[in-house]
């Protein structure tokens, strides 16, 4: 929603998580600005899983203001987390394309299912630069925003377009070649879904942030990887085209696999799966290998919850297996998500808590 007068803005947008099909893991330069080793491939998620974040822009003096959850946080100074420094740089660069002097209010809430323990930062990236780019009536494409998103989380780049989203990690040092682009919109394979098993709702040991790093810099297998993830990231491109779900399951349990080996071979090692985890590998191989085909893939992120992604026509059985797993707390179903939008609706607009 926007709302206009001479000296204030407000703008509300709402955008939502993504699942990596072939991950991102591994920055090159200094990380600051999030490059990537390797192009990745993801599924942008419905709304069950979205960030809505309200940019209020006025004249008056005053301070940059950054609420995320009802809670304040700092966004200059040893106090900042990094990603909300990130969210402050953001803030200047966009305000200077639009020469636009206004302090910023952002209040930014998560639909995330609380205590899920899954990661938020890619959608409230996206929200985050949609909103602005509406407040500030910039007008980029949805390129010119992934690149920007990009800058706050590397994984909020895929989630500036709904459907099958390619990031391509392009090679230029400023990171203008680095961004996403929509492979396929919802409607191209619609049954396509992701039924998300939480076994552990804490946050995780190791940020992403510093794995990245980490890996880049420490692991010897990293160096198999980004040839193997460019190969998977174009064989995964070919089966969505082709909506073979076979061949698209196999593209995203190996690239999985071959990911937490790389954090494995991390120096010291990182590890997010955990024996729940493991336990659900055990038991999708065991389903494929009794249906005689692959009707579900696991995928894990920098965590041990678990992605099965599936078709419309084998949930229940998918529900069925995660059901009989002793370690599953909750299971969240997510269908695919359009992409981000603006939200007209004035009731839908957030104000910074009382
Ligand atoms: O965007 P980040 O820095 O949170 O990194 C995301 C990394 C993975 O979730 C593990 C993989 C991916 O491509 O989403």
């Amino acid at each position: 929603m926007l709302r206009d007068n001479m000296t204030e803005t407000t703008c509300t947008a709402r955008a939502t998580a993504n699942i990596a099909f072939i991950k991102y893991w591994g920055k090159r330069g200094d990380g600051s600005i999030n490059l990537p080793l390797n192009p990745s491939i993801s599924m942008t998620l419905d709304e069950g899983l979205a960030a809505t974040t309200t940019v209020h822009l006025a004249e008056q003096n005053g301070e940059d203001e950054l609420w995320l959850n009802g809670k304040r946080e700092e966004m200059r100074g040893g106090a900042a987390s990094e990603k909300s420094r990130y969210i402050q740089r953001t803030l200047d660069h966009m305000r200077a394309l639009a020469r636009d002097q206004r302090h910023a209010v952002v209040v930014s809430e998560n639909s995330f299912p609380t205590g899920s323990g899954l990661a938020s930062s890619a959608a409230g990236g996206a929200a985050l630069v949609v909103a602005l780019d509406s407040a500030l009536k910039l007008g980029l494409s949805g390129e010119a925003m992934s690149v920007i998103a990009r800058t706050i989380s590397g994984s909020a780049c895929r989630s500036l377009f709904g459907g099958i989203v390619k990031w391509q990690a392009g090679a230029r040092e400023d990171g203008t070649d680095s961004y996403s682009v929509q492979v396929a919109a919802p409607g191209h394979w619609p049954e396509l879904m992701d039924i998300i098993a939480v076994v552990d709702a804490s946050k995780k040991k190791v940020s992403s942030s510093e794995g990245h790093m980490a890996t880049a810099k420490t692991g010897v297998l990293m160096r198999e990887r980004i040839g193997f993830a460019e190969e998977g990231t174009a064989r995964a491109v070919d089966a969505v085209m082709r909506r073979d779900f076979g061949a698209l399951a196999e593209t995203i349990m190996r690239d999985s696999n071959s990911l937490h080996a790389v954090m494995l071979d991390t120096w010291p090692p990182i590890i997010y799966l955990n024996d729940a985890s493991k336990e659900i590998i055990e038991a999708v191989h065991e389903m494929n290998g009794h249906e005689g085909r692959n009707i579900a893939a696991y995928t894990f992120d920098a965590g041990p919850n678990a992605h099965i992604i599936t078709t419309e026509a084998d949930r229940q059985r998918v529900l069925d297996m995660l059901r009989g797993i002793k370690g599953v707390r909750s299971i969240i179903e997510s269908r695919q998500g359009g992409g981000p939008r603006v939200i007209e609706d004035p009731a839908a607009r957030l104000g910074k808590p009382a």
